[in-house]
């Protein structure tokens, strides 16, 4: 295994999109920002600069940390901020696991412009995938483009003042053709192919706001890895991706010679929605010129697009047929069709015994705002602040204090400002009625939850848990992708509506369930996972959608340390981070 080595560079550039200059925060002045490449084994090194006017913290999202949960990058979770002007080196291995992942910032809403794709490819080479060896693999990163300051696009969020929405969508940081101003034409991506081969495209959506639909025109996509665990391979011509997920699959290059639009449309809740644009970010597969199908499986003559034979270039590409932007089922099949691989780096079977079941919903509710005395049904709506929740408890982090893994880690159970999330809701009640969406004044008369407060829960280590994660009508219905972190879940089963166990654990996959990391629950319905808390450290647990986190809706979850030395988290490595003096300034 060999030591791969980046420096990141984070700082401020300017950027031109729909005829606006937009100051934004970048790695290495790149959006995307820079791949890691490694292969499985690897260990990585990223010195991190931090030229931002940012506090900056970078998350290696997906990758498991084992016993390394000091490289995790939370801020105040797993470490304080790397401060403007100072420094850090992230160091950790890659193991145990294939595919695409990716790294983010973790500070709020800052991920929308800082985030690149980590490929980690076969120790043995390319000719040990448990597929066709691709001819060429590409990254593929869906986001979001946003002309507002993004550190105050959290604020208003975190106290649900203004609403706002992004401007455009990208597919590797560019808009695409359906986007002008004053005439000018935004680019697209353009993925230049040659006919007759295979492509591993390895799709990352890093939007704040939106899961996706992907197409390419013309071409099917063989998904074989989902959260970097290889997936039987599942034929489909579209894909559907959630933030933090990230999607390998191949495409075949056997379509006649011309251009085929790629296209990454928003997905969004049921109608009536808050009326939101739906912007599209179109890209091009482009056939190398002169070039016919080398596998002859297509024949000329049933080329039916513009322009003949041999003359792609300057035709117009041909356009995939989308889902509709409000269709929730699509996402709920493509999800529930995936399978995991029987293959050497399949995790241990599913563990047939649960120690903790946690039923969790994921809603919203209102706590009073500082100061005020919020007495109900007095007209004072404006006196309550709308959270979001997972069983009506908010998450939030006090405003001094140290970062919770260094107090787990040297005062143990000392840790006593936590709030415990529950087992189960507070209160049942019909949690997919659409009736029950909060559209206007209707959003003032929700439960109070009790604050916001740090939300946790502790594991011994080695525990066995089962969460259900069951989608509300609040907050308009939407879907949640939770992510928990150092720990890969085994997705078992999903449904729509309300989960009822004595119906539902029949449906429960204990054979090749995927194993994921970000676990889809899916507009009004629920999902049950299981994940083995067997490394040790603190670890968040929360909605990565931006606003759902921004407004609470996230846990920790604190797992122990185990009876040994190989199953006790290590003390933090020298160099770490300490409040706001870094003893390593950035040399200029
Ligand atoms: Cu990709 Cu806690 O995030």
């Amino acid at each position: 295994a060999g030591i791969v080595e980046n420096t990141f560079v984070v700082s401020q550039v300017n950027m031109t999109h729909l005829c606006k200059e937009t100051l934004v925060t970048v790695v290495n002045g790149q959006l995307p920002g820079p791949v890691i490449n490694v292969t499985e084994g690897d260990s990585v090194v990223v010195h991190v600069v931090n030229k931002s006017p940012y506090n900056m913290t970078i998350h290696w999202h997906g990758v498991k940390q084992r016993l390394n949960c000091w490289a995790d990058g939370v801020p105040m979770i797993t470490q304080y901020p790397i401060l403007p002007n100072q420094n850090f080196t992230y160091r950790f291995d890659v193991s145990g696991q294939e595919g695409t992942l990716w790294w983010h910032a973790h500070i709020p809403c800052l991920r929308a412009t800082v985030h690149g794709a980590i490929v980690i490819r076969p120790r043995h080479g390319p000719s040990m995938y448990p597929f066709t060896k691709p001819h060429r693999e590409i990254p593929i990163i869906i986001g979001e483009w946003w002309e507002v300051n993004l550190e105050e696009l959290d604020m208003d969020l975190r106290y649900f003042v203004n609403d706002h929405f992004f401007s455009a969508s990208t597919i590797n940081g560019k808009l695409g053709d359906l986007y002008n101003c004053s005439g000018v034409v935004e680019d697209g991506y353009v993925l230049d192919v040659e006919p007759g081969r295979t492509y591993l495209l390895r799709v990352i959506n890093a939007a704040l706001y939106s899961e996706y639909y992907f197409k390419i025109a013309g071409h099917k996509f063989t998904v074989v890895a989902a959260g970097a665990n290889y997936v039987e391979p599942y034929t489909t011509d579209v894909i559907a991706i959630a933030p933090g997920e990230t999607i390998d699959a191949l495409v075949v290059t056997n379509a006649p010679p011309g251009s085929y639009y790629m296209v990454a449309l928003p997905s969004q809740p049921p109608k009536p929605d808050f009326q939101s644009p739906v912007l599209v970010a179109r890209g091009t597969v482009k056939y190398a010129d002169n070039h016919s199908p080398r596998n002859g499986t297509v024949a000329l003559s049933s080329y039916r697009g513009q322009g003949g034979r041999g003359s792609p270039a300057g035709d117009v590409p041909v356009a995939p047929e989308m889902p509709d932007n409000h269709d929730a089922s699509t996402s709920f099949y493509f999800h529930g069709n995936l399978r995991s691989l029987q293959h050497p780096l399949r995790l241990p079977a599913v563990p047939a015994q649960v120690d903790e079941r946690i039923f969790i919903t994921l809603g919203l509710g209102s706590v009073c705002r500082r100061g005020k005395s919020c007495k109900r049904g007095e007209g004072n709506e404006e006196e309550f602040m709308l959270v979001a929740t997972m069983n009506n408890v908010s998450f939030e982090l006090p405003a001094a204090m140290t970062p919770l893994l260094e107090a787990q880690y040297y005062h143990g159970s000392s840790v006593e400002t936590l709030h415990e999330l529950p087992d189960r809701p507070p209160r049942v009640y019909n949690f997919t009625d659409p009736a029950l969406i909060p559209y206007g004044p209707k959003a003032a008369q929700l439960e109070m939850t009790s604050s916001k407060t740090m939300v946790a829960r502790r594991f011994r280590y080695g525990t066995t848990v089962e969460l259900v994660f069951q989608g509300t009508a609040l907050m308009q219905a939407e879907s949640n992708p939770m992510h928990l972190h150092g720990h890969d879940m085994y997705v078992l089963a999903q449904g729509f509506g309300n989960y009822e166990a004595e119906r539902d654990v029949a449906k429960y996959n204990l054979v090749d369930p995927p194993m994921v990391n970000t676990v889809l629950v899916p507009r009004l319905g629920w999902v049950a996972v299981r994940f083995i808390a067997d490394n040790p450290g603190v670890w968040f647990m929360h909605c990565h959608f931006e606003f759902h986190l921004s407004m609470g809706m996230a846990a920790v979850f604190i797992v122990e340390d185990g009876p040994t030395v190989d199953t006790s988290l290590p003390p933090p490595p020298v160099d770490f981070p300490t409040c706001g003096h870094a003893d390593n300034p950035t040399p200029d």
